[in-house]
């Protein structure tokens, strides 16, 4: 056997490939409003994820986008179990986390997550091999087999173990960070792993060659993604699916071409035109995103999108648009997706 080598990942899909490897539904998170003091109305309770639906196949990309505010990482931390939904079942391999099946512990070892700040994730005190080897040892390793996984997964992520095992956290640079902490991630041999934000702070040449990493570890080890980030190309180039959040709903959901070619939520087309083009043909001097920055506090009624969007009319203030098909596997909540909705500019088209 070779050290560090994770188990095949045939071995482990108990659900078999069909089963998705995540399934959420209904997941829902507000954040205070817990009855005002003595006895006061309830204020200020954030939706920041507000009843959203989706899933993640076995070896896919999911990416998930959205302007700052709308749900992502509070999403991640759902799945992850890092914070309690309020509402909402969550499938792993086709089983629900916390039941007797798949106890909180394994679904643990299974998901991990990376974050945007690659030191405070890190422990000052420990030195780069005893962070990866951290896990593995709690987990009952010994610990010369914790070493050794450390160094094979040091290896794996471009950090030559000699030269890197025995620095700390600040004696190396904030991509090499980013990649001790995919290190550790890998360390319990999960099957998912959620990044959130983890290539944003880093600089474009640095990201370019963590996010080639990524693809290359995701092959190799049989993993699952979801991907969070600001970044559209960024997102274009990793997901094989997209999730387009806005104010803690689903606005479009589907695989990654259609939505950039033909997005399906008029909110999704003011993001895509929004992304600095290198084609000197598709630049645009409009300013496609006005309107107030959304509020999950107070969200407008019916379509929460409807004060910004250019598609608007009264039915859109009114009714909350359903996940209408666009195309395969695609969906989008707008009312002008569904046929049946009697927007107006359906009638006109
Ligand atoms: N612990 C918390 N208590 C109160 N409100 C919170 C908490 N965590 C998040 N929020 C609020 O929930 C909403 C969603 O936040 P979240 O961090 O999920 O957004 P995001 O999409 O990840 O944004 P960003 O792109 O800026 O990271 C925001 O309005 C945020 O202020
Ligand atoms: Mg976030």
């Amino acid at each position: 056997m070779i050290i560090g080598a994770p188990p095949a990942p045939e071995d482990r899909d108990r659900g078999g490939p069909g089963t998705p490897l995540l399934d959420v539904r209904g997941l829902t998170k507000h954040f205070g409003g817990k009855g005002g003091l003595f006895g006061k109305a309830k204020s200020g309770v954030v939706r920041a994820v507000d009843g959203i639906d989706f899933s993640v196949a076995k070896g896919e990309t999911l990416g998930i986008v959205g302007e700052s505010g709308c749900g992502k990482s509070t999403t991640a931390r759902l799945v992850m179990q890092i914070i309690r939904p309020d509402a909402g079942d969550i499938l792993f391999d086709g089983e629900a986390v916390g039941s007797q099946a798949l106890s909180l512990g394994d679904f643990r070892r299974q998901a991990q997550m990376v974050f945007q700040d690659s030191y405070a994730s890190l422990n000052p005190r420990l030195t780069v091999e005893e962070t990866v080897a951290f896990g593995p040892r709690v987990q009952g390793a010994k610990p010369a087999a914790a070493l050794a996984k450390a160094h094979d997964l040091l290896h794996r992520v471009g950090l030559e173990p000699r030269r890197f095992a025995g620095r700390y956290p600040h004696e190396i640079s904030g991509g090499q960070r980013q990649r001790v902490n995919i290190a550790r991630a890998l360390s319990l041999d999960p099957r998912l792993l959620i990044l959130d934000e983890a290539v944003s702070a880093l600089d474009k040449s640095v990201e370019a060659q963590v996010l080639n990493l990524l693809l290359d570890l995701k092959r190799d080890f049989g993993l699952t993604y979801m991907f969070i980030t600001h970044d559209l190309n960024v997102v274009r180039f990793m997901s094989d699916r997209i999730m387009v959040m806005y104010l803690g709903k689903v606005a479009e959901f589907g695989p990654s071409e259609p939505i950039f070619e033909k997005p399906g939520h008029p909110y999704t087309a003011a993001l895509l035109s929004s992304m600095p083009s290198m084609d000197p043909d598709h630049r645009t001097q409009e300013a496609p995103l006005t309107g107030d920055p959304p509020n999950p506090i107070d969200p407008p009624s019916g379509c929460r999108f409807h004060p910004r969007c250019k598609m608007v009319s009264t039915l859109c203030s009114q009714a909350e648009p359903r996940l209408s098909t666009m195309g395969e596997d695609h969906l989008a909540a707008c009312h002008l997706a569904d046929p049946q909705s009697g927007h107006p500019r359906l009638a006109a088209a």
